[in-house]
């Protein structure tokens, strides 16, 4: 990518990042809602500390530059985009439980459960969960009830057992069981892959797209998480955990099921140039309007943390 392109993704990285972080401030504050009894003061101060700490916000980024390649509401695309932080925000601080990954760093911080305790980390994690899809059937979600519906069953496909827990699931029992190339593919798929695709997929449904338009996305989606996981996973075996906020060398000691543990570090950074050719491949009928998702598939390769 040239200077001039990846500065020009940095700032919209950053100015929807900055925008989802508002809203996102907006939603967890103390005032309950209509249909709420109350806000526990402690459970809304957990979730907040796992969600407004920092995060690249690279899902809520592809929802709303995917809505706005098709001309979607940009309000709408907001909130669903918030959603689905919500949504990120609930699967790290679960996977970050010691019943799971058992992790005292996340973004810099203290894992939601180190600075609180375990079940309010759970807690968190469940209501963060709930309000998502509180947050796109809401009346302040401004596009067709249809859509609304459809945002909600995608989500819940992707958040649920056919998607990211379902993933979860596998990951964990692959430490003990260990999975083959394409047993490895369709977990990251489902853990992580199922969020990203969710992403580009909920931009063309906000847009009200058709039918061919949301499918080229959702596949360019579920391309573009499987190299992030690639990343992620080559990133724990290389990086430091002050530049990544997080714990890292830790996937080798779990024993954890990873293409990077199964063909090597050199195989990975190699792979991922061709993941992400294969992603932009998919944008190809968007043409030049699709500059700024091209630019989020080259983050996803060239991103040090
Ligand atoms: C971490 O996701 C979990 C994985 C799927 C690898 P991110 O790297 O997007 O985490 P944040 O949101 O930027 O902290
Ligand atoms: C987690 O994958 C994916 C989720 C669904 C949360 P990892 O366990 O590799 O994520 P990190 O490295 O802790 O962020
Ligand atoms: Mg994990
Ligand atoms: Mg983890
Ligand atoms: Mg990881």
């Amino acid at each position: 990518m040239s200077e001039m392109a990846e500065n020009g993704f940095e700032k919209a990285l950053a100015a929807h990042a900055e925008a989802v972080e508002r809203f996102l401030d907006r939603a967890l504050d103390e005032r309950p809602r209509s249909g709420e009894i109350a806000r526990p003061t402690r459970l809304l101060a957990a979730m907040r500390h796992g969600v407004l700490n920092g995060g690249k916000r690279l899902r809520p980024l592809l929802v709303m530059e995917s809505a706005a390649l098709l001309r979607g509401d940009k309000s709408a695309a907001l909130r669903v985009a918030g959603a689905l932080e919500c949504v990120h925000c609930y699967s790290l601080i679960h996977d970050d439980l010691p019943a799971m990954d058992d992790d005292d760093l996340r973004r810099g911080q203290p894992t939601v459960h180190k600075a609180f305790d375990e079940a309010t980390a759970i807690l968190a994690g469940d209501s963060l969960l709930t309000y998502a899809f509180e947050l796109i059937a809401d009346d302040e979600t401004l596009i067709p009830m249809e859509r609304k519906a459809a945002l909600v069953l995608g989500l819940a496909r992707a958040a649920g057992i056919g998607g990211m827990a379902g993933g979860q699931a596998l990951d964990l029992e692959a430490e003990t069981v260990k999975p083959d190339e394409a047993g490895i593919i369709r977990l990251q798929a489902m853990k992580t892959g199922a969020l990203f695709r969710y992403a580009c997929e909920a931009g063309a449904i906000v847009a009200g797209a058709a039918a061919a338009d949301r499918e080229a996305l959702a596949e360019f989606g579920s391309a573009l998480g499987l190299a992030f996981q690639l990343a992620d996973d080559l990133l724990d075996l290389t990086a430091s955990p002050e530049t990544m906020g997080k714990a890292t060398g830790k996937d080798a000691t779990a024993g954890k099921a990873t293409l990077v543990a199964l063909h090597g570090a050199d195989w990975a950074r190699a792979q991922l140039n061709g993941l992400v050719a294969q992603a932009e491949s998919l944008l190809e009928p968007f043409g030049a309007r699709a500059a700024a998702l091209r630019s989020a598939a080259r983050f996803v390769v060239d991103r040090r943390h």
